[in-house]
């Protein structure tokens, strides 16, 4: 059902392309070689993270066991989007072939409900999803973490734990981006948080400043200990709700006692003759991708070039269907139908792009009515490869930067702002211009839908490439153009993550890109067709690793943030 071999390509549609012209190829910069390993490598967003789970490996662990320890240690390194008080998503292929999808993303409160961010007039409470002890849903990272191991794992479960707590206990020095993003948060987090958190411990952190977080070594050292039950039960569990309940938040002890991850089928489709893997609803991410794999397979696009005039109108105008797909119909497939196969039919993507116009913009207003997605760009990324061939992909985050900036008193972490993801007024935009479908309007226990998209490649039965990046909705694009970057454009790693990016998503009907990497004849040429264009900071931070024909592994680390890749 999701294979394109019968996938014919519209002759016309390739006329019109190839007559249009100048190609103004803009070129990616292809000099770039990422980190080489022989054996096994971890790309993060933290360098001491990607050491921790590279460590972990060396020590006889395999790619699950090195994606454990990696996420304790970014909730202590990288706590603007490492967590224990969020969710996330796992995709894993093993050697073997075998994969798995594993859904650890947080859950609404049980006394969550459709209006609980709607004053009396039925209009949106601004910064009630977004901020404070409302914005929290159930977090489900440890038992996210603790479901892998059980599955999968193969060093003791303390081993995973220890780096994170020696971290946490001992200290570790700040990067320059990690001191500026908690100066700038300070005042965040003392209005949020009822206890002040260890990040205020100094009006001005400094570059390699030491951050000590010994609540959280010890909160950690329960979960080390007890597994789930050190932390949705017993002191971490009750530092929640006492937190909750000095700042009016709902989480419960019913809430922590019930959450559960839950393995899911994964997606699996086909692009040019690559497996991609990709995540399930209650992510939107996995059928976004495998629809935009879809709708433009039928194109030539190595000809049509990177960064061409043609391409980015291609990927904006099969982005803007996706998108608006996306609005209508996807949500927690345990709540509501979600038309998974529909929307993965070859047919029907084709049957969506009939209508595409090689030379001209199509107005969002004419593909559908509906939904604005604006989200915050603060989540977090690692891909791992391990010396038989395991490889884990794994997106995870709090939401926006710091999540809710509260912070759990005596427990030394953050709680997630991801009821923020759910439609907090159907139909209606919330205070931050996010609109949604009913798909994804808020019920008790329910999952909010995410964008996440942690994604792994396989050719001929062997692993090819696993990637995945941070950045709200523009997850979903920037994962698409570095297969894009790859598989079409014949790059390595380094330089399919380092090439700019462009980002549209149906509404607001423009293409975003990254400041100064669009020649402005080519953003006349595309304002020329019926574009909007509209530049920004970075798109994305794609963490992701490639096996090379010769068998070693490359790293794409993406400078846009402190990303690093470690391997041996
Ligand atoms: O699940 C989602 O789609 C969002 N909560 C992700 C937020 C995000 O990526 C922010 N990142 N940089």
């Amino acid at each position: 059902m999701f294979s394109y071999k019968t996938l014919q390509i519209p002759a016309i549609a390739v006329g019109i392309f190839l007559s249009l012209g100048s190609f103004s190829c803009q070129q990616a910069n292809d000099v770039e070689i990422g980190l080489l390993a022989d054996s096994a490598m971890v790309v993060s967003a933290h360098p001491i993270a990607s050491q921790v789970g590279a460590d972990i490996m060396r020590q006889g662990g395999n790619a699950i066991d090195a994606a454990i320890a990696t996420q304790f240690a970014l909730a202590v390194v990288y706590p603007d989007a490492g967590n224990i008080g969020g969710g996330g998503f796992m995709v894993i292929r093993l050697a073997n072939g075998e994969s798995a999808t594993l859904d650890f993303r947080e859950k609404a409160p049980l006394a969550a409900s459709e209006t609980m961010y709607l004053d009396a007039n039925g209009e949106v409470i601004k910064d009630l999803s977004w901020l404070g002890h409302l914005a929290s849903g159930v977090p489900g990272s440890v038992a996210g973490m603790v479901a892998a191991h059980e599955r999968y794992g193969s060093l003791p479960w303390e081993t995973l734990l220890a780096p994170a707590i020696r971290l946490a206990r001992d200290g570790f020095l700040l990067t320059e981006k990690e001191a500026q993003k908690m100066n700038v948060q300070r005042d965040y987090f003392l209005k949020y948080s009822t206890n002040p958190p260890a990040f205020t411990a100094k009006t001005n952190w400094l570059t390699a400043d030491t951050l000590r977080i010994p609540e959280l070594a010890e909160t950690l050292q329960r979960i080390s200990d007890n597994q789930n039950a050190g932390f949705y039960q017993g002191e971490t569990a009750e530092l929640i709700i006492a937190e909750m309940k000095r700042g009016g938040g709902i989480i419960t002890a019913e809430d922590l006692a019930n959450y559960e991850a839950v393995w899911r089928e994964p997606l699996i489709g086909n692009y040019r003759g690559y497996e991609i893997i990709s995540m399930p609803p209650p992510s939107s991410g996995g059928i976004a991708l495998l629809q935009l794999l879809q709708m433009t397979a039928a194109y030539p696009i190595q000809e049509m070039g990177f960064f061409s005039q043609e391409t980015i109108h291609l990927m904006t105008e099969a982005e803007r269907r996706v998108y608006a797909d996306r609005a209508e119909y996807l949500g927690d497939a345990d709540f509501v139908d979600v038309p998974v196969n529909d929307l993965l039919e070859t047919s029907y993507n084709l049957g969506r792009m009939s209508d595409f116009d090689s030379q001209k913009a199509t107005p969002s207003s004419a593909i559908s009515a509906g939904t604005v997605l604006v989200e915050s760009e603060q989540t977090t990324h690692f891909s791992i490869v391990d010396a038989a061939g395991n490889a884990v992909s794994c997106t995870t985050t709090l939401n926006g930067g710091f999540g809710s900036k509260v912070y759990v008193g005596g427990a030394g972490f953050l709680l997630n702002n991801e009821m923020d993801d759910f439609s907090i007024k159907p139909g209606a935009p919330n205070a931050y211009g996010l609109v949604g479908g009913a798909a994804n309007s808020i019920s008790p226990g329910k999952r909010m839908l995410s964008s996440m998209t942690p994604t792994i490649l396989a050719k001929d039965g062997k692993l090819f490439m696993v990637v995945g990046t941070p950045g709200g909705s523009t997850i979903i694009t920037s994962v698409y153009q570095t297969i894009l970057n790859v598989i079409d454009h014949g790059m390595g790693m380094q330089a399919a993550v380092n090439a700019p990016r462009v980002h549209s998503q149906w509404l607001p009907d423009e293409i975003a890109f990254e400041n100064g990497t669009l020649s402005q004849s080519l953003q006349n040429t595309l304002k020329n067709m019926g574009h909007s264009l509209k530049s920004r900071n970075g798109i994305g931070r794609v963490d992701a690793i490639l096996v090379r024909p010769d068998g070693k592994l490359e790293g794409g680390a993406d400078p846009r943030g402190d990303d690093t890749a470690k391997g041996y």
